[in-house]
């Protein structure tokens, strides 16, 4: 399979956050519970990033939080980066390396900043990068990598958190509930969508040739963007896919949201994609935004209640002409289609597949090839919460199928519901939407070829 994989790729630098550090912290920082009752939604000071992490601490939630002071950036490297670990960021990053490992043909992705230490993170199957109407491989790279001047390093701080930590803020001892992670990112490129002038040529050109196309990082873009606003660059974006379409009819597109900053993008994103693109995929967080923003309530969506969830895909599904959608949940993954024709069995192949590569990188923090990978996923145990979730939906189905999961029909869609598999000890939580939505991508475009 030949894939193109656009937009955002960066480094994350991953710290598991040490929770007396974090008390000490929280004592000098006197001014976070009111940051907290308030919360900024992006980073200006220490404080609004320390507010931020408390409350996905606190909650158990996940968070993006967009830096726009350089300074806090400079007071993250300087206390964390030392003793974080880096490896291959950003939804098209991550997913680029997912398809490229699992066994696609071709990867050709979009970098914004390919400077040696980006290139080092990804991986050396099957990616190669266009320059100037030619692909290099990952050890032919010399030539065409970023360095010096401008190009700098875009590092995201990914600080993970285990259930069960316990941290004192005011006095106060506080439990998290769930493990999740908290990002704060500074990322001047790809807050802007950008697009590699040498990827724009060689994907227009070869867009024949290639069978699908994963598009992300809509959800970095800021409503206060200096050159063109928001609504330009996923304007833009649109542009280009519908070109790729006009080359391959049947390119196959799938979009995979993120944490937006603002509801405004996100439902502009989502609108202005729906009716082009064969599919979007998104977590429960992501989908409780957009629900919210439709007039839907997002609490049954954030308490994963998996009718809720069938119920609000659906509704934007229709309202926005989009025909599919992927959930993707820490205990189930759930699709709606609009598709009389597709076969629900290969679906659920495909999601199965998505939840065992994704189990077995959670547990190791590696993508090896398919075959160890499902082996290691065998001895990684089912969600029970996924297990009754799936129980619950078939429960309201309008027509259960006899297949190996469940599927059937839900308001006029097709659906279908996989539990995942849960490691106990995750090496990260980071990235887990990403390869499930990968994983079942590439599945998907193999079993319908
Ligand atoms: C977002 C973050 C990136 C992270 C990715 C994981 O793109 O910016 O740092 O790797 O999400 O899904």
């Amino acid at each position: 399979m030949n894939i193109l994989c656009a937009y955002n790729a960066n480094i994350d630098s991953i710290v598991h956050v040490d929770c007396e550090e974090l008390t000490r912290m929280l004592e000098v920082h006197d001014n976070i519970p009111e940051k907290m009752n308030d919360p900024t939604g992006s980073i200006s000071s220490v404080s609004d990033f320390l507010a931020g992490l408390v409350i996905c601490m606190r909650d158990g939630t996940g968070a993006e939080w967009l830096i726009h002071d350089s300074n806090v950036f400079e007071w993250l490297k300087e206390t964390f980066l030392e003793r974080s670990f880096m490896r291959m960021g950003g939804n098209m990053g991550i997913m680029s390396n997912v398809l490229s490992e699992l066994g696609a043909t071709k990867v050709i992705p979009n970098v914004a900043s390919l400077t040696e230490l980006q290139a080092s993170f990804f991986s050396r199957k099957a990616i190669l990068h266009p320059y100037k109407g030619k692909l290099y491989n990952s050890s032919d790279l010399e030539h065409i990598l970023h360095s010096g001047g401008s190009w700098q390093e875009l590092i995201h701080f990914v600080f993970d958190f285990k259930k069960g930590d316990t941290f004192i803020l005011s006095g106060k001892r506080i439990s998290v509930p769930r493990e999740n992670r908290f990002i704060a990112t500074y990322d001047p490129l790809n807050f802007r969508l950008y697009m590699d002038e040498h990827f724009r040529e060689y994907s227009l050109e070869h867009a024949e040739e290639m069978d699908g196309a994963i598009v992300s990082g809509y959800h970095m873009l800021q409503e206060d963007l200096d050159d063109g606003d928001y609504k330009t660059r996923v304007d833009e974006s649109l542009a280009q896919l519908i070109d790729w379409k006009k080359k391959r009819a049947d390119l196959h597109l799938h979009v995979e949201m993120g944490h937006f900053s603002s509801e405004n993008i996100a439902s502009y994103a989502f609108s202005t994609l729906s009716p082009v693109v064969d599919r979007i995929g998104m977590n429960e967080d992501e989908l409780a935004i957009l629900a919210r923003v439709n007039d839907m309530d997002p609490k049954p969506i954030l308490g994963m209640d998996p009718v809720a969830i069938a119920e609000a895909a659906i509704v934007l599904c229709n309202d926005h002409g989009l025909c599919r959608m992927l959930v993707h949940t820490r205990e189930f993954v759930l699709s709606v289609s609009c598709m009389d024709e597709d076969d629900p069995e290969l679906i659920i192949q495909a999601m199965d597949f998505g939840v065992k590569c994704a189990a077995a990188f959670a547990c190791s923090g590696k993508l090896s090839d398919r075959d160890e990978l499902l082996d290691m996923a065998g001895g990684i145990r089912e969600s029970d919460p996924g297990k009754a979730a799936s129980i619950r939906l078939a429960k309201h189905m309008e027509e259960e199928w006899n297949c190996s999961g469940v599927c059937g029909i839900y308001n006029s869609y097709q659906v279908t519901i996989v539990p995942t598999r849960i490691c106990d000890e995750p090496v990260s939580t980071v990235g887990l939407g990403d390869t499930i939505s990968a994983a079942i991508f590439l599945r998907e475009l193999e079993l319908n070829s």
